[in-house]
């Protein structure tokens, strides 16, 4: 098999300018200077080498200075803002309506019941994590009744949250699958061409959004996909498309389903807002379900950070829906293999927490009403923004901030008119002009919209 890097470049662009921009990303995700050959190094000698003992001079001196992450950056620069009224709209994490991050209550109660049980120890997870986790997390993306659990088609591995579970379930398919390039909606979480470039698959992007409309681009969705080759994998959002807050309508995941079946397209869903969308895991999980009930095989990576706010524990899971159990069986084997070399083993705490609450009737309940009202909140902050701009006569077609879903809105500014707001109002969000509706808050709403106001009204 070729290279990741040699199977880039050798990957013919279906649309010109969003995969140049991912020939570019991979460009710099992969190493610029060719790897030294024992025979390079024994024709050098040792003095031509910094080293330590030499002050001032380093073994990485001709490092470049790395750009900072464009989601992640954009909390370095909130942080070191001095601006009492700053407001950070960068990242997707919840804020409650003071402000601040929130422990759900029943999160809380978990970590005491676990504290408080003298028989916990902390021996190290098998490689695959904690097995009622795993259990637990399928049945709740697949539903409890799903055919495909109770045929024991379903291998289910704990990873660090969905990255991880993204990262692990490429290199997987890197290894294993014959069809090596992965599609992408354009666009996307800035954060999956550069996984998926590392686990080793080639990346192409669908047509996803058009800005036009501010709303699915689904024509030119189908026929991305309608000229995939066969066998691709294909990257779907389970709910809240990220960053665009524009997911397809029922009937469109079914018209999305049975095309990538009749060719074979292998889904990779990603679910990251579960429950967060609409307030109802069921709901959210319906597009999944979808593919899972036709019989079909998947893979499902799975985040706790959002819906049960647990960010920093890195809670997640990769689920592979396999064709029969026995083939279940083996997939689960290798999927150990990605995972030793690359951490070992899981961490317990994370995945303890969210087992407690999900086989617990009472928490379990408690938790959906607490998910409920975050996406409650995040519902309203959409309606208070819509109306203050339209309450400030602010030129353009807002409706999209209450049809989008999710986290996130998708707003339209340009870069330089979220430069602008950041300078004037510091205001925080990507460049791409995403953000997060759970960062604001019925305070925040009208700084927000007179931001907007005079950035669409001074920049065009
Ligand atoms: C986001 O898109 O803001 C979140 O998924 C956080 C992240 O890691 O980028």
């Amino acid at each position: 098999m070729a290279p990741a890097s040699a199977r880039a470049a050798q990957a013919q662009p279906q649309q010109p300018s969003a995969d140049r921009r991912l020939s570019t990303l991979v460009g710099h995700l992969l190493p610029s200077s060719p790897r030294r050959t024992a025979a390079d190094t024994s024709a050098t000698t040792l003095e031509s080498f910094p080293t330590m003992a030499s002050q001032g001079s380093s073994v990485f001196a001709a490092l470049a200075q790395a750009p900072e992450d464009p989601i992640l950056g954009v909390t370095v620069a909130y942080n070191k803002d001095p601006s009492p009224v700053k407001v950070n709209l960068g990242v997707g994490a919840y804020r409650t309506e003071e402000g601040k991050p929130l422990v759900l209550n029943v999160v809380r109660r978990a970590e005491q019941m676990l504290i408080n049980n003298p028989s916990r120890v902390k021996e190290y997870l098998p490689i695959t994590g904690l097995a009622e986790f795993n259990k637990l997390s399928a049945k709740l993306i697949f539903g409890a009744d799903s055919p495909a659990i109770q045929e024991n088609r379903v291998t289910t591995v704990q990873c660090l949250s969905g990255t991880g579970s993204l990262r692990v379930g490429g290199e997987f398919l890197a290894r294993h699958y014959h069809e090596r390039t992965i599609y992408i909606p354009q666009p996307t979480w800035g954060n999956h061409p550069k996984v998926f470039t590392l686990s080793g698959l080639t990346v192409r992007s669908y047509r996803y959004y058009d800005p036009a409309t501010r709303g699915l681009d689904f024509k030119g969705l189908l026929e991305d996909l309608s000229s995939a080759p066969l066998g691709s994998i294909v990257l779907l959002h389970a709910c809240a498309h990220n960053p665009t807050g524009v997911d397809p309508t029922i009937d469109q995941w079914e018209q999305i389903r049975q095309l990538m079946r009749s060719k074979s397209l292998l889904p990779f869903f990603d679910s990251a807002y579960q429950g967060f969308a609409s307030g109802s895991l069921d709901k959210d999980a319906q597009s999944v379900r979808m593919f899972v009930a036709d019989g079909g095989e998947l893979l499902m990576a799975q985040s706790y950070a959002k819906n049960m706010g647990l960010y920093g524990e890195r809670v997640g899971a990769l689920s592979i829906v396999c064709g029969s159990a026995d083939v279940a069986v083996r997939v689960e084997s290798q999927l150990k293999l990605v995972i030793r070399p690359m951490y070992s083993n899981p961490p317990l705490h994370g995945p303890s927490i969210v087992a407690t609450i999900l086989k617990d009737s009472e928490m379990f309940n408690e938790w959906t009403l607490e998910l409920k009202a975050m996406a409650d909140r995040i519902i309203s902050m959409r309606q208070q923004l819509f109306d203050a701009l339209k309450s400030r006569g602010t030129p353009g077609d807002w409706s999209h901030i209450i049809k989008q879903i999710g986290m996130f809105t998708f707003t339209g500014l340009n870069s330089d008119q979220v430069a602008f707001m950041r300078q004037e109002y510091h205001i925080y969000m990507t460049s791409d002009g995403r953000i997060s509706m759970a960062g604001l808050s019925t305070r925040t709403v009208p700084h927000l919209a007179d931001a907007i106001h005079a950035a669409v009204t001074q920049l065009k």
